[in-house]
C-alpha cells in the first residue's frame, strides 16, 4: 500500500528539475499521488516544466499557466483544476520572488517598498490566495493538506537573503493562521524550511558560494540537503502519517539550523 495512493492534487512551482517543487513531485507520485501543474507563462517557461516532467517520466501532464501575483489567473487556473479533477487532497505552494539586486550583502537597507511588498506578496500572500481558492473543493473531499516551502532566513538573520528574510517570515505565519481557520475543515496547513539546495531562485542570493562547503562540514549530518530528503518529508505531511500535525514549521536541513555557533 502506497503512502499517498487515491491522492490527488496540485504542485504550483516547478521551474526545472532542480526545482525543490520537481523533487516533492517526484516523492508524491512515487507513493502513488496523482499531480497537476502550474507554470510561470510563457512558452519557454512551459517548454522547460514540460522537459523536467517528461524527465519524471510523465508525458501528459495537466498543467495549465499561472502568475501566482494575479487574482485572475488564480481564479481561472484553481477553476479549471476544479473542472478537471473529483478532488484536491493536496497543495504544494513551492514559489517565491524577490529583485535578485536587493538579495546581496549588506542591500536589505536599499530595499524600495514596491519591492518588498511583491516579495511577501508572491512569496507569502499566495499560500492565502491558494488555501482561498482551494478550500471548499478539500473540504467537500474530506479535508486536505497544504505544504509551503521557508528557509531559516524567516527567523534568523542570513547576510543576502534580506527581503526575502521578511517575506519567509509572513509565510510562516501566514501558515499558522492558515491552519488555524482551515483546521474544522480537516485541512491541515504546514511548512517545511528546507537547507540551501542550488536552484534558480537559491542562486539569486548573494553571499551562498560557501553555504555547501559549511554545511557539509558543520552540519549534524555532515552533508548538504537533497531534494529527495524534502520530498520524503512532503510524503510524510501530505498523508496520514502527519493526521495531527498542522500549523508546523518543520525544518529538513541536516540539522544545520540548530548550531548556535
Ligand atoms: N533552494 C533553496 O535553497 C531553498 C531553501 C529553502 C526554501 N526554498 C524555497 O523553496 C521554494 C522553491 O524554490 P526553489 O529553490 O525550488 O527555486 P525554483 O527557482 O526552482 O522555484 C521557484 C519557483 O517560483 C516560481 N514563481 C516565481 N514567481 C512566481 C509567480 N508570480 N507565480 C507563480 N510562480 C512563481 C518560479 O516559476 C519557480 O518555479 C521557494 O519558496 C524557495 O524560497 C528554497
Amino acid at each position: 500500500m502506497q503512502l499517498l495512493e487515491g491522492k490527488t492534487g496540485l504542485i504550483i512551482g516547478i521551474a526545472n528539475e532542480r526545482s525543490y517543487a520537481w523533487h516533492i513531485a517526484k516523492s508524491l507520485r512515487e507513493q502513488g499521488a496523482k499531480c497537476a501543474f502550474s507554470h510561470l507563462p510563457g512558452d519557454r517557461n512551459e517548454h522547460r516544466v514540460r522537459r523536467s516532467l517528461k524527465e519524471m517520466g510523465i508525458a501528459e501532464p495537466w498543467m495549465r499557466p499561472l502568475d501566482a501575483g494575479k487574482d485572475e489567473e488564480l481564479d481561472a487556473f484553481f477553476a479549471a483544476y476544479e473542472n478537471d479533477h473529483d478532488r484536491l487532497d493536496f497543495i504544494v505552494h513551492s514559489i517565491a520572488f524577490a529583485d535578485r539586486d536587493l538579495l546581496q550583502v549588506g542591500k536589505f537597507i536599499t530595499t524600495p517598498r514596491a519591492q518588498y511588498l511583491s516579495a511577501i506578496d508572491i512569496s507569502a500572500y499566495t499560500l492565502l490566495a491558494m488555501a482561498q481558492r482551494g478550500r471548499a473543493q478539500m473540504a467537500r473531499g474530506g479535508g486536505g493538506s497544504i505544504i509551503s516551502m521557508s528557509y531559516y532566513g524567516a527567523e534568523k538573520v542570513v547576510p543576502g537573503y534580506n527581503v526575502m528574510g521578511v517575506a519567509k517570515a509572513a509565510l510562516e505565519c501566514t501558515n499558522r493562521y492558515l491552519a488555524s481557520e482551515l483546521g474544522p475543515d480537516k485541512i491541515r496547513v504546514n511548512c517545511i524550511s528546507g537547507g540551501y539546495l542550488r536552484t534558480l531562485a537559491s542562486s539569486a542570493v548573494g553571499g551562498t558560494d560557501t553555504m555547501p562547503d559549511v554545511v557539509a562540514a558543520k552540519a549534524p549530518l555532515r552533508r548538504n540537503v537533497e531534494g529527495a530528503d524534502v520530498g520524503k518529508t512532503a510524503v510524510y505531511l501530505l498523508s496520514d502519517l502527519a493526521s495531527g500535525v498542522t500549523g508546523e514549521t518543520i525544518y529538513v536541513d541536516c540539522g544545520i539550523s540548530i548550531l548556535g555557533g
